[in-house]
């Protein structure tokens, strides 16, 4: 594994952080190259829940380092609360996690204005984590944003936050009629927030392309999913970062021709928390029990999850999209007991005709009707099995049908939340 990249294939939370956390083992770095605090990454060692918002999935093993590499937006209090946190459950942090000191800092105002933007949005709500990640990735684009590097030089950091709150107040308080922030309170925590980070600050891009010179084996984890892309998602309805494996060149430093593998992670089914398109949606009791069964709240808000099956387009998409090498796929566990499970196979669009590969613009989401494929389902629990040979028949069809749909070989299976319910699949030799 001298360099591999792990994505999300859907809309966040197809259980990255347990993937993650699981390829560490035979990784020496790695490294976080977009998002915020928006992300939350579980992961389960025995009974310990753990949840990584900003941190990489690789802090839980000893000699591994881990890096936030500058494509990351930093929220310091939340970055020092999470950890703060693994301390106090005894992970020696500061030896393993690095912060590139390109990152850009999320401050309040950012928070702030997300949760404006969104009310103003009204109907049109993104449904947001509310953690400021659009308007400071905004910020950076329109070069206002401020840097953790900025902030370490106090004069530096003087003369940028007066530009930056002068304008901020300014649309506070005239267009959204709310108190301005005062500078030198802000001023003060949040420099002291930067000097306790200090010791940790690197040149992360440098950091990660000397591991790779030196046959170091670095681990790329990205964060939220192929369709919430900024550019090859369901926009508007997506994050506002790149969340696909061309991603890590810009926001780890890293050269993209130096990455060996590209993998992916998705569910046996799909999620979506927030609003937005999401065309094998069940809103009926059957995607009530699909919840249910894969307890189905947000990992950072606790947010019901919007549940329905597989979409093949869709994941072929995102399977094309990244060029991927194989696919890990999880919460194979949840579709037990369910009599029959549906693939969507195609979009019935507005005027009748079908699409059977993902259209570049999905249009008005209720005029997409998705057709199914009904697959038989399995009663047998799942959740011990450790090879491909102990799950019923059924349920080998369907990995093999997910498989041929996606074009690209499912590399390992995952049928339960703990470390050890995961196993390599047998069909990682078939070819592409
Ligand atoms: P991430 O954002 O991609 O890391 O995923 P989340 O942590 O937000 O959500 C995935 C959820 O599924 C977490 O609660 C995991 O503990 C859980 N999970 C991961 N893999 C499996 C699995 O194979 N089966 C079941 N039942 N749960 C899983
Ligand atoms: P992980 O890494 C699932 C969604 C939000 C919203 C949209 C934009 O755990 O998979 P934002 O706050 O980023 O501006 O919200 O993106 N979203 C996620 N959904 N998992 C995530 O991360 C997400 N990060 C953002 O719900 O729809
Ligand atoms: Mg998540």
């Amino acid at each position: 594994m001298p360099s591999t990249a792990v994505i999300g294939l859907q809309w966040g939370d197809e259980g990255k952080g347990k993937v993650i956390d699981s390829l560490a083992i035979d990784a020496d770095l790695i490294v976080r190259f977009a998002g915020g605090n928006n992300a939350g990454h579980t992961v389960w060692v025995g009974t310990e829940k753990y949840v990584l918002h900003l941190i990489p999935g690789g802090i839980l093993h000893a000699g591994k380092l881990n890096l936030i590499g500058r494509g990351v937006v930093v929220n310091l209090e939340a970055l020092i609360e999470e950890i703060d946190g693994l301390k106090q459950r005894g992970v020696a942090v500061e030896e393993r996690l690095r912060i590139d000191s390109r990152v850009h800092v999320i401050f309040p105002y950012h928070c702030q204005i997300d949760g404006l933007v969104e009310t103003w949005r009204g109907e049109g709500r993104i449904g947001t984590t509310g953690r400021g990640i659009g308007p400071a990735y905004a910020d950076k684009v329109s070069r206002t944003g401020i840097r953790l590097a900025d902030i370490l030089d106090r004069d530096t950091f003087e003369q940028r936050l007066h530009a930056a709150l002068a304008e901020k107040n300014a649309v506070m308080s005239k267009v959204y009629g709310v108190e301005p922030e005062p500078y030198d309170d802000l001023f003060e925590k949040t420099r002291a927030l930067a000097e306790r980070l200090r010791p940790l600050v690197v040149d992360g891009g440098e950091l990660a392309r000397k591991a790779h010179q030196d046959g170091k084996r670095i681990l790329f984890e990205g964060a939220q999913g192929a369709m919430l892309d900024l550019d090859a998602g369901t926009y508007p309805y997506v994050t506002s970062s790149w969340t696909g494996v061309a991603g890590i060149a810009g926001g780890a430093g890293f050269p993209p021709n130096r990455i060996d593998r590209s993998l992916a992670v998705t569910k046996a089914y799909c999620t979506r928390v927030g609003e937005g398109p999401f065309p094998s949606e069940l809103k009926c009791a059957i995607g009530q029990r699909l919840r249910d069964q894969g307890n189905e709240y947000g990992a950072t808000t606790g947010r019901p999850r919007r549940c329905g099956w597989f979409d093949a387009l869709q994941a072929r998409y995102a399977c094309a999209l990244n060029g991927l090498d194989g696919v890990f796929v999880t919460n194979l566990d949840v579709l037990s007991g369910f009599e029959e499970i549906q693939v969507c196979v195609a979009y019935r669009l507005a005027d009748g005709s079908e699409v059977r590969d993902y259209p570049a613009e999905l249009g008005k989401i209720d005029d997409i009707q998705p057709v199914f494929q009904t697959l038989p389902g399995w009663t047998e629990d799942i959740t011990a099995a450790t090879t491909l040979d102990d799950l019923p028949s059924a349920c080998r069809d369907y990995v093999a049908f997910l498989e041929q749909q996606m074009r690209v070989p499912i590399v390992s299976l995952s049928v339960g939340p703990g470390r050890t319910q995961m196993f390599v699949c047998d069909s990682a030799q078939a070819p592409a």
